[in-house]
């Protein structure tokens, strides 16, 4: 065992030895600083101590460029369900390309990839498609705007939906003062990024998630309120399922003061259950955002809402269709890859109840240990999304989350990835390939992770 004075020191010595069994990753990383901001192409791929180098992916794991293996939980942040690079994709890719790569106009198999949206989606009757989940949630907050011609948009804190600036407020990211948040039942509006257009995100307000104050500021907003979005689980904010009660509430509300509901459903689509969490839930949303895992690993987002939330979108509506384009919309390569996922996991749902027992065992076991050993950690999430938190619960929102032990996850973090463990840093996901050894794996990696700091003296 390393003994350490102080856990700064401690967690160094976990970088180290990061940084020695992976010095081809650092160094590419490194050359690629010379040339790209932060050396990544997404903040978000910044890791301590440096960023993942990924030379190949193949089913449940991953290889980094000094060839060491890990078992894969991230699946390119959660894109990957039927584990990475499956061959129906390969295949699908394949194909398409011998008809050519992209044409910027409609094409024989948008309908049947459109098609599989609309059965397979309880609230989406009609769907179109775009590049990323950013720009799917960006839609869904014009079209609620034009259809209501309303100025405010409601999220929740927490809630993560892209980049673009009306919603890039109050996630957590810099991790901001208590004083900025403001108290839990009415969060402050908390900018996340410098250069945000000021008209953009100040008519953005935040509500408290899986927290009844949330409805008291709809009401005091509701004649200015467009729409509410939501991740009915949120993710970034480290796997935290809305309560379906919760949820109900938020419907029942958003329809009487003629806002529109919208699911970021960029997560949990084609991941809690076929039809996403509004299956899951069983709660239908005017409008849904889509992205991830029905691009089938290529960059994808859509937009899908019932033929009513829909409408400012067709080209006669009244008054004229909101601008929505995009050269690579509906990109043939895109479509191919996406259809073949969705059709497997239409043809096999039982999958889902594999995947979501994973998710299901991972929790009781990790919990059950915590509380025999006594450590105050809590595993979350819903269906095959899961996250081990350093504390004791409660945890119902990102305000609880922060009240996790110091240091406690960033060690955790670290020994993750020196033990093997491709994970993203606040919330994991499970795929069809994956294997109850596989999930056995990720519970001793969790335990031993555990002992380990509570050893150094840090837990
Ligand atoms: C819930 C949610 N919404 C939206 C997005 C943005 O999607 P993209 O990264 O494709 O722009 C993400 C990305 O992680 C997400 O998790």
């Amino acid at each position: 065992m390393i003994v350490k004075d102080n856990i700064t020191e401690l967690l160094d010595v976990y970088r180290d030895e990061i940084r020695a069994k992976s010095p081809n990753s650092l160094a590419i990383w490194q050359q690629n600083r010379t040339v790209m901001p932060a050396g990544v192409g997404s903040l978000f791929r910044l890791a301590d101590p440096f960023p993942m180098v990924v030379k190949k992916a193949k089913g449940v794991r991953v290889w980094d460029a000094d060839d060491n293996e890990y078992l894969d939980f991230m699946l390119g942040f959660s894109v990957m369900i039927l584990g990475n690079t499956p061959q129906v994709v390969q295949e699908a890719i394949r194909e398409a390309l011998s008809h050519g790569t992209h044409y910027g106009q409609c094409h024989e198999h948008e309908y049947e990839f459109a098609k599989l949206f609309c059965d397979m989606v309880p609230g989406v009757e009609k769907v179109t498609f775009c590049n990323s989940g950013t720009e799917a949630t960006m839609y869904t907050l014009r079209l609620a705007r034009a259809a209501t011609g309303r100025p405010l948009i409601a999220k929740f804190e927490g809630g993560y939906h892209g980049t673009h600036d009306l919603l890039s407020v109050s996630f957590g990211r810099p991790g901001p003062t208590a004083d900025q948040c403001g108290a839990i039942e009415d969060p402050a509006t908390v900018p996340e990024s410098p250069g945000l257009a000021e008209g953009a995100w100040r008519n953005t307000i935040v509500l408290p998630f899986n927290h009844p104050a949330a409805f008291d500021k709809i009401r005091r907003h509701a004649d200015q309120l467009a729409g509410v979005i939501i991740e009915p689980v949120q993710g970034a904010a480290g796997a935290i399922p809305a309560d379906r009660e919760f949820l109900l509430e938020l419907r029942r509300i958003t329809r009487e003061t003629g806002a529109f509901l919208i699911f970021d459903e960029v997560i949990t689509g084609f991941r809690l259950a076929p039809g996403g969490a509004q299956e899951y839930y069983d709660i239908i949303p005017d409008v849904s955002a889509f992205g991830k895992i029905a691009g089938g690993g290529l960059p994808f987002g859509a937009v899908g809402g019932t033929a009513e939330a829909m409408r400012l979108m067709e080209f006669d509506s009244e008054p004229g269709s909101i601008l929505m384009a995009g050269t690579f919309n509906g990109s043939p390569i895109v479509t191919a890859a996406g259809t073949a996922v969705l059709q497997r996991l239409r043809k096999e749902p039982q999958l889902y109840a594999r995947m979501n027992a994973m998710g299901d065992r991972f929790r009781n076991e990790i919990n059950k240990f915590a509380q025999e050993e006594d450590y105050p950690a809590m595993a979350t999430g819903a269906g095959s999304i899961f996250w081990m938190h350093a504390l004791r619960g409660p945890i119902n929102n990102i305000r609880d989350v922060r009240q996790a032990v110091r240091f406690v996850s960033p060690g955790l973090r670290l020994l993750y990835r020196k033990n093997g463990l491709h994970i993203p840093p606040n919330h994991g996901f499970m795929c069809a390939e994956h294997a109850n050894e596989d999930i056995t794996q990720l519970i001793e990696i969790h335990k031993a992770a555990m002992e380990e700091l509570r050893a150094q003296g840090v837990w």
